[in-house]
């Protein structure tokens, strides 16, 4: 472990990021370190240098065209696609063997709706906070087996745990399959008390698909502690891997009825050859992810100094601009990760165009990236504190709101 750096400003030679410019929207799409980055040239020089002998022969041992994949110089299937999965693995509390890269979460949400067995009257369950992408995904398969979405709506501001997990026991009927839930939710940024209600739907019988596309790298994660049957996960937002880069754990007992959304050459051979070859690709976003983790530890102190900075940030940057702006601050600590939703006052208006304008306002007037979110009608501000993030980011867009709320 190396001493903590400076977090803040002073980090951003580290990144691509514009130094003129304030980019806290982490969260929405990852800044990719530059160091990650240097890794994956690499990779895609060497892999130029003899693309057939990297990627027929290197990547995975599944081979193409009805052949085994060929052996490498010592006689052995070279597995560096396994060997990225094994880096990974202990970041989410699992091993390698437990893990398939998938392009994105929404890849490895997918891949679980499509193979999860729905039958007509089947209820699937998500909530008012789904992400979007999956939540249509849900539609769509649930529909393709005459099954139906369920949607519960989850209490927000000020829930506290025990609420968000009685929101969703409540909506269970005995027709649930299945609940898609979020491990931090994306747009309250709320981490979720994803284990609770894991358990309340394992004890009825439902199966449990967790989103985490924010969690590895911002929060801790330990995939077998939270109970769920499936979790998807980008590591290219929080956990610093080239885009695009995701994970999909499932459950031993659901691997040998989960399937990727596009079949290939390892079809009918398990999990690890149906998902690590589908079909011809670029493998260095994957093969990239530990460098990706290893970052953290080398060029940011480790998880827990960069998990300090950005939650202590967050948290703050809330209690003051609400202070500042005199609204209510009705959120848990406990329920703050490395991003955090904060309420905008009301006289910037609301709704989703009100949303969409004050963002741009803020790109194109202000060169400032923030997430504005229309959550409920009202506006909230969903503050990704990342390590290249500091006070003064935060007091920057603060400034120019109140420039605009002064009619500015
Ligand atoms: C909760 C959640 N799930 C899924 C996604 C989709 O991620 P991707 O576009 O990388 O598939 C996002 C994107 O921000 C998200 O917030």
């Amino acid at each position: 472990m190396h001493t903590p750096p400076r977090f803040g400003r002073s980090l951003l030679p580290l990144w691509s990021l514009d130094p003129a410019a304030t980019y806290l929207n982490h969260g929405t799409v990852g800044a990719t370190p530059l160091a990650v980055l240097a890794a994956q040239a690499a990779l895609r020089d060497e892999i130029e240098r003899h693309p057939a002998r990297m990627l027929l022969r290197e990547i995975t041992p599944i081979g193409v065209q009805g052949q085994p994949g060929g052996a490498g110089p010592d006689g052995r299937p070279r597995q560096r696609l396994r060997a990225a999965a094994a880096a990974v693995a202990p970041w989410l509390g699992v091993t390698g063997d437990d893990l398939v890269f998938v392009a994105n979460a929404t890849t490895g949400a997918n891949a679980v709706l499509s193979s999860f067995r729905l039958a007509a009257g089947d209820e699937v369950l998500v909530t008012n906070r789904t992400y979007g992408g999956v939540a249509r995904a849900a539609a769509h398969h649930a529909a393709r087996a005459g099954a139906t979405v369920c949607t519960t709506a989850l209490p927000f501001p000020g829930a506290d745990a025990a609420a968000l997990v009685a929101a969703v026991e409540a909506a269970l009927t005995p027709r649930t399959r299945l609940a898609v839930l979020d491990h931090v939710s994306p747009e309250t940024a709320l981490l979720m008390p994803l284990a609770e209600m894991a358990a309340v739907c394992r004890a009825r019988g439902v199966a449990v698909l967790a989103d985490g596309a924010h969690a590895p790298g911002a929060v801790p994660v330990d995939i077998p502690s939270l109970g769920v049957d499936f979790y998807a996960a980008n590591l290219h937002k929080w956990a610093f891997a080239p885009r695009s880069c995701a994970v999909l754990w499932a459950a031993p007992a659901r691997r040998d009825d989960l399937h990727p959304t596009v079949t290939s050459w390892g079809s009918g051979l398990g999990w690890h050859a149906e998902f690590d070859w589908v079909g011809t690709s670029d493998p260095t976003p994957y093969l990239c992810a530990p460098a990706g983790l290893a970052f953290i530890d080398e060029a940011l102190g480790g998880r827990e100094a960069l998990w300090a900075h950005n939650h202590g940030l967050a948290w703050r940057s809330a209690e003051r601009l609400c202070e500042r702006w005199n609204l209510p601050w009705l959120t848990p600590r406990r329920m703050v990760g490395s991003m955090v939703s904060v309420p905008l006052p009301p006289a910037l208006g609301h709704g989703a165009a009100a949303a969409t304008a004050l963002k741009d306002w803020l790109l194109f007037e202000h060169s400032i990236e923030a997430q504005i979110l229309a959550i409920d009608e009202a506006l909230w501000w969903r503050i990704s504190a990342q390590a290249y993030n500091d006070d003064e980011d935060i007091e920057r867009v603060a400034s120019v709101i109140d420039s605009r709320l002064r009619g500015g």
